[in-house]
């Protein structure tokens, strides 16, 4: 179910993303390189038989994934917002209930049997990927501490040099302000791993753009 690979225009109006176009001016500006945060406990130690940039919906199965699905894309770029191309990108996330498909995680939420959990995709000439998930479900991680909504990324160069961050979603003020992790980053930084999702009438679906600078 891979999405095809969209055409990234950056010098004009708009870009697109297959049959998708968002207006430039609701991407956020480059500003700074995208600050690195931990890897966590629940990188795929199996990866999924269906690896590709379309989460909902694993293989020849019936059904979709549950929840709200989104669209996350945007483009690799290096400090001086050059493309690069042919990175790797890699997510992995919880499924809308919040729970990995890892068998570490402690969460007894119901996993989702059709939620892909983690997916790969390559940048293409302009730096551009796209993913379509669903949006996370939050988790417990103490009894004060509940994560918000989030999506890891791990990107790899061609020269294999990594970044691996998490991505979140400016709706989720309350949980992303007691977040252990996303308040390590510089308050001034922050928002460069936080998206808002802008819902595309056209599509009938919510997008959220993530520019990473490395
Ligand atoms: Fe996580």
């Amino acid at each position: 179910m891979a999405l095809t690979r969209r055409n990234l225009l950056k010098q004009i109006e708009f870009f697109s993303i297959g049959y998708i176009s968002i207006p430039l001016s609701r991407q956020k500006p480059i500003s700074d390189l995208t600050p690195e945060q931990i890897e966590g406990p629940f990188y795929p130690l199996k990866f999924p038989i269906d690896d590709d940039n379309d989460l909902t919906w694993i293989g020849n199965k019936k059904n979709q994934a549950l929840g709200e699905k989104i669209i996350i894309a945007g483009q690799v770029l290096t400090r001086k917002y050059q493309p690069i191309t042919s990175a790797k990108v890699e997510i992995w996330q919880a499924c809308s209930s919040g729970r990995y498909n890892h068998e570490y995680d402690p969460n007894n939420a119901p996993i989702d049997p059709n939620f892909q959990g983690w997916g790969q995709t390559n940048t293409g000439e302009d730096g551009s990927y796209v993913f379509k998930t669903v949006k996370p479900g939050g988790y417990p991680v103490t009894r004060s501490w509940r994560r918000p909504p989030h999506i890891h990324f791990k990107v790899t160069l061609p020269n294999q040099e990594e970044l691996i961050t998490q991505l979140y979603f400016s709706e989720e003020t309350t949980l992303n302000e007691r977040d252990k992790i996303l308040q390590r980053i510089p308050n001034n930084q922050q928002s460069l791993v936080i998206t808002e999702l802008t819902r595309s009438e056209k599509l009938k679906i919510r997008i959220g753009q993530f520019n990473i600078i490395i």
